[in-house]
């Protein structure tokens, strides 16, 4: 077993660390005060290839393993969740998608510009009544003879405003319930395509959140990925590589949110000494320190796994369950170290804990990843 990383998983790293420092950390409390999306910084994470990571030269991407993209997701989750969840929607959900499941015609039409880092993308699955319960689609999809008629509403999407190209499963089968769902790619500016108000989020409050109408809107047969009745298990196989990255997401709030909380400690003084010197907060250090450590080995095997050809369903719900669980945990006791000014937004540490939450409740809440680990285990 080689715990170590590549001369060029190495440089990758530490070029997103560089990014994360020199590009994410100026104005990121102003982003996330005003919810203003990074919109500059998307751009240049286009730029250095960071939004298609894994998709083949070919189609425009950087060609590049599961393991390095989730070192990025850890580096910029460090400093800017808002930032990277666009990173993740659109490596994990979009251009993996299109890359595995598209026809030739869709790779070169649309993946081109997503992995390229043109545009960015949005995967569109939630609705009002259709959250952990994904089998249940409302939004319908007409089959017309060319195209496809569209109707109905998805919640929550990340990019929802901002993004160009958007993967909407719909059903359009429904006596047949999952087995008569579809994907389809939809093209922002299509008629009878709106998009709704942005949502004022706790956390992730850059990240650009909003509901999609879809008012007959005619989608053209091509558009349709994979053979008809493929969407629901469209939706599962790509959210599987997408709880990776969110795991690893999870992974860098809790490693930014520590890194702080060490710093503080060596330099805040109390009672005569650094606050560090006290065991009361030496061992929170030491404990944030190991669950962290732990949460890294589970999202790194479940990239590894993923870069094998290997099963991991199973690696991956257990990478985001118990990562964003650290999350949670470590960006609480990072705002305790601090005290007062744990509480105030010039510290980081309040916006993480914030921003942490999200890890347990979007790609699947972690009940939803405790019922994919206990079916896996007890099959
Ligand atoms: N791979 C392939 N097929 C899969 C699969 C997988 N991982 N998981 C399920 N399936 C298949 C099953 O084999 C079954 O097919 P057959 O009938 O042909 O055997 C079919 O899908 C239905 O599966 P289940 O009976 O297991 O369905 P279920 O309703 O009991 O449970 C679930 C499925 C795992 C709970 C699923 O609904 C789920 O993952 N829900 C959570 C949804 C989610 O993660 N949403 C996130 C939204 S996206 C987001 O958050 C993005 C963002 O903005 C950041």
């Amino acid at each position: 077993m080689l715990f170590q990383l590549s001369e060029e998983q190495l440089m990758i790293q530490q070029a997103a660390r560089d990014f994360a420092q020199s590009e994410l950390k100026p104005g990121v409390i102003e982003r996330d005060e005003h919810q203003k999306f990074p919109a500059e910084q998307v751009k240049k994470l286009g730029e250095l290839g960071f939004l298609g990571m894994m998709v083949s030269e070919k189609f425009g991407g950087s060609g590049l393993d599961a393991l390095s993209y989730v070192l990025v997701m850890e580096e910029l989750s460090k400093i800017d969740a808002s930032a990277s969840v666009v990173v993740s929607v659109n490596n994990s959900l979009v251009c993996y998608g299109l890359e595995a499941y598209g026809s030739e015609f869709q790779k070169e039409k649309y993946l081109k510009p997503l992995a390229s880092g043109q545009q960015i993308g949005a995967f569109c699955l939630s609705e009002p009544e259709a959250g952990s319960d994904a089998t249940s689609q409302q939004t319908t999809a007409e089959d017309k003879g060319d195209y496809y008629l569209l109707n109905g509403t998805k919640n929550w999407i990340t990019n929802g405003s901002t993004a160009s190209t958007y993967l909407v499963i719909a059903q359009t089968h429904p006596a047949l319930k999952h087995k008569g769902i579809n994907a389809f790619i939809v093209e922002k500016g299509m008629e009878g395509f709106t998009i709704g108000p942005k949502e004022n989020k706790m956390g992730i409050r850059g990240s650009d959140t909003h509901s999609l109408m879809f008012n007959d809107v005619k989608v053209p047969k091509e558009n349709r990925i994979g053979e008809d009745g493929f969407g629901f298990k469209f939706a599962m196989k790509t959210l599987e590589g997408g709880r990776i990255g969110i795991a690893a997401q999870a992974l860098g709030i809790a490693a930014g949110a520590y890194e702080l909380a060490l710093d503080y400690a060596k330099q805040r003084k109390s009672f005569g000494k650094p606050i560090a010197e006290h065991q009361a907060i030496a061992f929170k250090l030491a404990d944030m320190a190991t669950k962290i450590e732990a949460a890294r080995l589970l999202v790194y095997k479940a990239a590894w796994l993923k870069d094998q050809g290997l099963p991991y369903t199973l690696a991956g719900s257990m990478a985001k369950l118990y990562a964003s669980k650290v999350a949670m945990d470590v960006t609480v006791e990072a705002v305790q170290v601090h005290g007062g000014y744990g509480f105030v937004k010039e510290y980081h540490v309040e916006r993480l804990m914030r921003d942490a939450k999200i890890t347990q409740i979007y790609e699947g809440t972690s009940e939803i990843q405790q019922m994919v680990i206990s079916r896996e285990i007890l099959r």
